[in-house]
């Protein structure tokens, strides 16, 4: 596949480093532990691993509040250990994409330290410092991420800073060229360690309003929603000046070969492409998460990958996630049968797919004791089902006390409810969804078709999704049943084929001919005749 890139053709694994496996005996999983589990993730057959943070943090937001942005937590490890994973990954075949937050540091960043000393500190214009509204309140009416006001009050010097989120996470000013310049010195400290590439944190935010203007009310906010959706946020993210600041961060990737530079956007699809840059010079992979944030309904999802599809820039690559560490499991979301279509969909649409961990055994929402919540989200804006944790929770290797993630007790409980999920139960047997997914994904790695082929939109109703993938004589149709009840797909007239994989185990090597019938929770790849 030479005419095409690795993070093209290649699937992308999202690694939470607390939570894959601890070596270390702490209940914090940590680099050593996973480069040990480097074997599952090359029998499981994914390309890539993206790491969440691991940089020295006080782990106000769990790294994403970044102390230094070119060495390792001690509760991670060391950069000998980081070294050691990217040797080990590399050699596996594999390549390493790290997360980098640009958006903001910690407080305890010696940039910040350093600015919020006095009003003429060489590093003060490094953040964003405004004076108080004359009502002595903050500057303006922007809502952070986390609830409450993003701008905190600093004794010190009289004036506020502002942070879109938590008040230990101050955003860094990109208007400033220096921090620039700074961020760009980090990129390469890791470009030169051999890292292949970056998920780069809320990269729609870097800029914003330079007025710092007032955000609008939004009119359909509902008591049930997040505080920030009190106001549109049209002056705090996503201003025109952030594809400048993207493309540069793209022309600091272009110094080296192959690396990738994907962005997390939660965007419409129509703003979303926008990250693609003038000339494609932006990010390569901005984050789509069309099929996070939409019902789980077959003619909702065929007209958003139409729509996406029809969006995309011209030679723009797209790709698809399911899960993160941000949102809730998808196997909780839709359950068990329709986890599996779910994952048909990802690994057969056009695009790169990012997998989260744990997905691929059906980890669902592990309930989180009041005692025991870590997420500072929830603990901003409480009982709103915002918390985090329970999608983060240890990675289920096996049915023993710790799950086989630590000898010790684990930071965020571990989930016992269901014997068979896990690994090692799930790994000996050939109907369960981890097999699924590594024939998934051994399917997609032999079938040209399924890696880089076109997109062919083909016509259902009802709970039925269906589109063809084809490349150079490969000729595909997937049919996927949303639903609960079974329906006919009619082909066109003539139309012959053989089913190359069900969801469900059933009729693999089946022939069909002018129509193929889709039991309730099916879904199958279709190799079609000429
Ligand atoms: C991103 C991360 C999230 C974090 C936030 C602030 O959305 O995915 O986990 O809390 O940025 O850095």
């Amino acid at each position: 596949m030479s005419e095409t890139l690795w993070w093209q053709h290649g699937t992308i694994y999202q690694i939470y480093p607390r939570s894959f496996q601890d070596s270390n005996g702490d209940g914090i999983g940590d680099l050593e532990g996973i480069r040990q589990r480097l074997p599952y993730l090359t029998w499981l057959g994914v390309d890539a691993v993206w790491i969440s943070p691991f940089y020295p943090s006080p782990m106000a937001d769990f790294g994403y509040d970044v102390a230094d942005y070119c060495d390792v937590d001690p509760i991670f490890g060391t950069l000998e250990d980081i070294d050691r994973l990217s040797a080990d990954i590399h050699k596996a075949g594999m390549k390493l994409i790290l997360d980098f937050v640009p958006n903001h540091t910690s407080d305890r960043h010696p940039w910040f330290q350093e600015s919020r000393i006095s009003r003429d500190s060489p590093k003060r214009d490094w953040y964003i410092w405004r004076d108080p509204a004359p009502d002595g309140g903050p500057p303006n009416n922007w809502i952070s991420n986390f609830g409450g006001s993003a701008w905190q009050f600093d004794e010190a010097t009289g004036q506020y800073y502002y942070h879109a989120f938590l008040k230990e996470q101050p955003d860094l000013n990109w208007r400033n060229p220096e921090v620039r310049w700074a961020m760009h010195d980090a990129l390469r400290f890791w470009l030169d360690r051999g890292v292949d590439g970056f998920r780069v944190d809320v990269i729609w935010h870097l800029i914003k309003d330079a007025e710092l203007r007032d955000n609008p009310i939004n009119p359909a906010y509902e008591p049930h929603q997040r505080e920030l959706n009190r106001l549109l946020e049209v002056h705090s993210c996503d201003q025109p000046e952030v594809h400048e600041v993207i493309a540069e961060m793209r022309a600091v990737l272009e110094e080296y070969d192959e690396r990738v530079l994907i962005g997390e956007i939660y965007l419409p699809i129509e703003r979303l492409m926008a990250y693609y840059g003038n000339d494609l010079k932006g990010a390569h992979l901005p984050f789509n998460f069309q099929l996070l944030q939409s019902a789980w309904d077959a003619r909702h999802i065929d007209n958003l990958i139409r729509e996406y599809e029809a969006a995309l820039p011209e030679g723009g690559w797209p790709n698809w996630v399911l899960g993160n560490h941000d949102q809730a499991r998808i196997a909780d979301r839709l359950g068990p049968a329709q986890a599996r279509v779910a994952a048909l969909l990802l690994l057969t649409l056009r695009g790169t797919p990012t997998l989260y961990y744990g997905d691929e055994i059906g980890m669902v929402q592990v309930p989180i004791p009041p005692e025991r919540v870590q997420d500072p989200w929830e603990k901003n804006e409480p009982g709103l089902g915002f918390n985090r944790d329970p999608a983060r929770t240890p990675m289920q290797w096996d049915d023993s006390d710790h799950v086989g993630f630590s000898n010790a007790e684990p930071w965020l409980p571990v989930d016992h409810r269901a014997p068979e999920r896990n690994v090692a139960t799930q790994k000996q047997d050939h109907s369960s969804l981890l097999s699924l997914y590594q024939r998934l994904l051994e399917l997609r790695r032999e079938r040209k078709a399924l890696s880089i082929g076109r997109y062919v939109s083909v016509t259902a109703d009802g709970d039925i999704l269906a589109f063809r993938r084809e490349s150079d004589g490969e000729n595909l149709l997937i049919a996927l049943n949303l639903g609960g009840t079974a329906h006919r797909l009619m082909l066109d007239e003539g139309t012959t084929g053989r089913v190359l994989l069900s969801c469900l185990g059933r009729n693999e090597g089946a022939e069909i001919s002018g129509s193929v019938e889709i039991p309730a929770n099916e879904g199958l790849i279709i190799e079609l005749a000429d």
